[in-house]
């Protein structure tokens, strides 16, 4: 047990509800919460806004030397984070961004970068952190580990729905082939590809309710915190 509480970890795929169960649960402990896809996603907004290309690693691992990266953690457990002073919000979560942000969690040098902040955010305790490396990479020694899966199909599904009700107009197809092309791409590249750690608590969301998920994950928790 560190300072501030359990350390915890949620790996897994895109839209598997890593960051609705992690935020729902932290809240529920009084811990923070951080999704570590949006420090690769403010990385790729700067690289796409300053137009660097995505597959020059070495431009890449420039410009993330550079980000500041501040976090202050909200009411609702969220570890809100300002790149260079500035509060980055929904343009990170664009369709684009996240494919470029994949593209950019690419390149092995970059991502240290990227998760020495994170290990910073979540040295004392008291944290949920989601992402893809977590419980393997960045940090091994947490105290409890999950990994979340569900299919490709029904997390199309679940995007399809979160974008017709954000008022957009989503191809269902197009989705899915972005999800796969993503999930593809995470799970083989060579630096800290999404694996399961070891010993990691594995739970497959497909056809469970958020709220289901939420009192497993708490359930398993509770045999740590005792
Ligand atoms: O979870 P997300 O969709 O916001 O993540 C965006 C991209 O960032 C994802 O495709 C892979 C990368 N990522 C990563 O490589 N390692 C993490 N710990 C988190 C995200």
């Amino acid at each position: 047990m560190r300072k501030n509480g359990l350390v915890i970890s949620i790996d897994g795929t895109a839209g598997t509800g890593k960051s609705t169960v992690g935020k729902a649960v932290a809240l529920k402990l009084g811990y923070g919460f951080l999704s570590t896809g949006e420090l690769y996603r403010a990385l790729a907004y700067k690289v796409y806004e300053k137009q660097v290309p995505a597959d020059d690693g070495a431009a890449v691992l420039a410009l993330a030397k550079q980000l500041k990266f501040s976090f202050v953690r909200q009411p609702d457990a969220v570890l809100k984070m300002h790149v260079d002073g500035e509060y980055l919000g929904a343009k990170l979560h664009l369709e684009e961004v996240g494919n470029v942000a994949s593209q950019v969690s690419t390149h092995k040098e970059a991502r240290a970068i990227l998760t020495e902040q994170m290990r910073l955010a979540g040295k004392d305790g008291g944290i949920i952190m989601e992402g893809r490396d977590i419980g393997t990479v960045v940090l091994p020694d947490a105290d409890v580990k999950f990994y979340m899966t569900a299919s490709a199909q029904e997390r199309a599904k679940r995007r399809v729905k979160q974008l017709k009700e954000a008022g957009e107009n989503p191809n269902y197809d197009k989705i899915l082939a972005l999800i796969e092309e993503r999930d593809y791409r995470d799970s083989h590249r060579a630096a800290s590809p999404l694996k399961p750690a070891e010993g990691a608590i594995i739970i497959d969301t497909s056809s469970l309710t958020q709220d289901e998920v939420i009192a497993t994950v708490l359930e398993k928790i509770s045999h740590y915190a005792a």
